[in-house]
Parts: C-alpha cells; sequence; structure tokens
C-alpha cells in the first residue's frame, strides 16, 4: 500500500474506526513521509515531538486558510477555531494563553480535587440505580460526558441547569478539526459553532453585570481592561476553553474504561491499588489517544527524520501513531502501565501543550480508580459504537452492566 492509498484508507470510515492498522503502513515508509507536492505525514514519536516545539513550525496561519478554505471567513466554525488560542501563533497565541493560565495552576488544579470526586460519586449513584437489576447503561451518557462537562462548566462558571445544552452543540463543532470535511458536515459544524457563540454571548453580557468568581469572568474583565483581548478572541476562547474541556476527556474516559474491560487482571491490580492511576492514566492516554492528530505549517524548510519539508507545506502530525512508534515503546499494541518513561504525545508538545492536561488527568485519575471500586462488578454489554470520527477517537456510546454496587 503506497502512501496515497494508506491516507484514503485512513479517512475512510474503516480508518476512523481503527487507524491503528494503517499507521503500521504509512510507518513502513518511514517516520516521516511526503504523501502530496506539499503535505507530509509524521508517524514518529521523535520527530512529531521535535516538530511541535520547532519554533519555525507554527498553527496553520490566515494565509494558508485562504488557499485550503478560501471562504474560511464566512464560517462561524472556521473563524471561531481561527481567533482562538489553539490555532494562534505567537505573539497573539502567548498574549492569549496567558490569560487563561492562571485557572490551570498546578495549584487551582489540586484544590479542584474534591469537586471532581464529588461529582464522580454522584454519578456512580445515579449509573448504578440507573443499571439495578442488570439494565444495561451507557457509560458514555452516563458517566463520561457528564463527569468532564460538569468540571469545566464549574471552572467557567457556567450555570449547572445548562450543562445538558453542550453535548450535541460541541459534537458538531468538532467536526472542523478532522482532517477531511463535507459541505454538509461543516454546515453542521457552523450550526454548532453558531448555538455555542450564542450562548457564550449571553453568559458574557450576564458576568458583565454581575462578576463572579470564574474563568468567564477573568476573561471579561481582560477583555474590558483595554486591548489584552478582542471582543472576537473573547468568545472564541471562551468557546475552545468548553469544547476542548470535555470532548476530549470524556473519550479518555470511554477509551479507558473500553481497555479496562478487556483487561481485567489490570484493572484489578489499580482496583486495589489506586496510588498507580497516574501510571495507568498515562499508559491509557498512550495506548488510545482522545486526540489522535493535529497539523502545522512550517515558514522555512525544515529538515527532520531524514525528510526535508518543503516551507508552506501542510503538516500531519500523527500523534495516534507517534504513541505506538515502536522505536520509543517496545511492543506498542501492549497495554501496559509498568512501562519506563511514558509521555505520551497525547497532549502534544511545545507552545500548544494543552492547557488543560492537569485538569483531564486529575478527572480520570479520581474517576477510574472510583469506578473500580465502587462497580467491581462493571462489565461490558453488547456492543460499542464508535464515532466516525478520525481527530477526536471516542465512542458514542459503550454499553456495561453495572453489577452489585460494593
Ligand atoms: C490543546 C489534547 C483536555 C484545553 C490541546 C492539544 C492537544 C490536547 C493534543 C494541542 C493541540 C495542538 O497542538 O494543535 C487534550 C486531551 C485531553 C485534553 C487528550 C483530555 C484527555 C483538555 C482540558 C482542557 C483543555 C480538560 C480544559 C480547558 C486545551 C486548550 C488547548 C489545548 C485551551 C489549546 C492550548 C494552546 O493552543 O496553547 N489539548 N486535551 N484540554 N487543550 Fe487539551
Amino acid at each position: 500500500m503506497d502512501v496515497a492509498e494508506a491516507l484514503a484508507v485512513l479517512m475512510s470510515p474503516q480508518g476512523r474506526v481503527d487507524p491503528y492498522p494503517v499507521y503500521e503502513r504509512l510507518r513502513g515508509h518511514g517516520p516521516v513521509v511526503q504523501a502530496g507536492p506539499n503535505m507530509y505525514v509524521v508517524t514518529g514519536y521523535a520527530e512529531a515531538d521535535e516538530l511541535l516545539r520547532d519554533a519555525r513550525v507554527q498553527v496553520l496561519d490566515d494565509h494558508l486558510r485562504d488557499d485550503l478554505l478560501p471562504a474560511w471567513r464566512d464560517s462561524p466554525a472556521v473563524s471561531s477555531i481561527a481567533r482562538s488560542m489553539l490555532r494562534t501563533n505567537p505573539p497573539d497565541h502567548s498574549r492569549m494563553r496567558r490569560l487563561a493560565a492562571g485557572a490551570f495552576t498546578p495549584r487551582r488544579i489540586a484544590a479542584m480535587r474534591d469537586v471532581v470526586t464529588a461529582q464522580a460519586d454522584e454519578l456512580v449513584d445515579m449509573m448504578a440505580a440507573a443499571g439495578r437489576d442488570g439494565t444495561p447503561v451507557d457509560f458514555m451518557a452516563e458517566f463520561a460526558y457528564p463527569l468532564p462537562v460538569g468540571v469545566i462548566c464549574a471552572l467557567l462558571g457556567v450555570p449547572t441547569a445548562d450543562r445538558p445544552l453542550f453535548r450535541r452543540w460541541a459534537a458538531d463543532l468538532t467536526g472542523i478539526l478532522e482532517p477531511e470535511i463535507t459541505p454538509a458536515e461543516l454546515a453542521v459544524a457552523d450550526a454548532g459553532a453558531t448555538e455555542l457563540r450564542g450562548y457564550f454571548t449571553e453568559l458574557v453580557a450576564a458576568r458583565r453585570r454581575r462578576p463572579a468568581d470564574d474563568l468567564t469572568t477573568a476573561l471579561v474583565q481582560a477583555h474590558d481592561a483595554g486591548d489584552r483581548l478582542s471582543g472576537e478572541e473573547l468568545l472564541a476562547n471562551l468557546v475552545i476553553l468548553l469544547v476542548a474541556g470535555f470532548e476530549t476527556t470524556t473519550n479518555l474516559l470511554g477509551n479507558g474504561l473500553a481497555v479496562l474491560l478487556a483487561h481485567p487482571g489490570a484493572a484489578d491490580v489499580l482496583r486495589r491499588h489506586p496510588e498507580h492511576a497516574p501510571a495507568y492514566v498515562d499508559e491509557l492516554l498512550r495506548f488510545d489517544s482522545p486526540v489522535q492528530l493535529t497539523t502545522r505549517t512550517s515558514s522555512e524548510t525544515v529538515r527532520v527524520g531524514g525528510a526535508e519539508l518543503v516551507a508552506g507545506s501542510w503538516i500531519l502530525l500523527l500523534l495516534g501513531a507517534a504513541n505506538r512508534d515502536p522505536r520509543r515503546y517496545p511492543t506498542p499494541e501492549r497495554f501496559d502501565p509498568w512501562r519506563a518513561q511514558l509521555a505520551p504525545l497525547s497532549f502534544g508538545a511545545g507552545p500548544h501543550y494543552c492547557l488543560g492536561a492537569g485538569l483531564a488527568r486529575l478527572e480520570a485519575q479520581v474517576a477510574v480508580p472510583l469506578l473500580l471500586r465502587r462497580l467491581p462488578g462493571l462489565a461490558p454489554a453488547g456492543t460499542p459504537r464508535r464515532r466516525s470520527r478520525l481527530t477526536l477517537r471516542g465512542y458514542d456510546s459503550l454499553p456495561v452492566t453495572v453489577g452489585e454496587p460494593a
């Protein structure tokens, strides 16, 4: 299979459901391969890490966006993501990231542990009640979605009652992160973006009238204080914080539980030794990464992994493949929480390294052992359904039976 064929399979429904065999095909051509006149694909761990940290390698700028999708300014989804820190280069990127970073310091995150534990306990109670008498429950709907959305909403100061609104809107918007998108998918993403932006426009007005001790108020005040955050950037970053704050963590919880249900021996060790949760969570992140890829471009010609990336090219960094690079992780297809030097690339690297990595790790490190301890009979029930997405890898539904609560 040549590189072009492998990429076509990767983007197909089959590749979206199981990209790992395709990554191995691509890896057979080298850690960095040319996939077109101006396109490169990276599957190597060291090479992806190096490129993400290289100052000449940046997120797509407006200029390249104009080439790829000339009408992008008319799309609420593309223009909103483009104005957020996720898709902005320095100096705008550093300015925006600094404004939000105060909410994600290790001290602030550690202080969230009790909130996360209380929410996880409450969701387990609800799951146990719904699954009484062996009735299957959907782990995604009952736990993997509401926990991260509850936590990020608490941080942003989004009212509890509004939480159910976001699942559909965010799922629609994140279609925009796929490497290929049809006009129909773009229309769906635009509708999601419009809803989310409308929601935050109202929340911003409410916080301006009555400030609160939350991240939304902090960003509104940064905007109102002068030239530190434009109105467009304020909305774009609130949307990205909400969406990045739960879409990915939901998938970490879903992918992670599926792996542990398939490895009952390893799950049992964690049940008895919750102190191993940090290593388990990092291995779950590596083994089935909730974010499988990101993209970059280079301002100059860059040499890496034996390839020469011409200036202005489009670079597809396959994080999920890098995490299974056998040069970095021996027998990468094995789930093994006892690996030395885990450091998966699931949160990226360099200037755009995930702002919420500490929060996501905390949520999973609390939730996974808690689930195993309180619901020791948790078992698969029926066939899980994968989302047809390559970038944000997760399940639409993951049916389980809860067994007898401990
Ligand atoms: C950026 C993954 C959870 C907020 C990123 C990036 C990755 C990532 C790969 C870098 C994208 C790139 O370089 O193009 C994940 C995963 C998560 C997770 C796998 C969960 C398991 C969270 C949470 C938040 C968050 C809980 C909380 C708000 C962000 C933000 C950025 C980001 C704001 C942009 C940072 C920047 O551009 O400087 N995330 N994330 N993420 N993530 Fe996360």
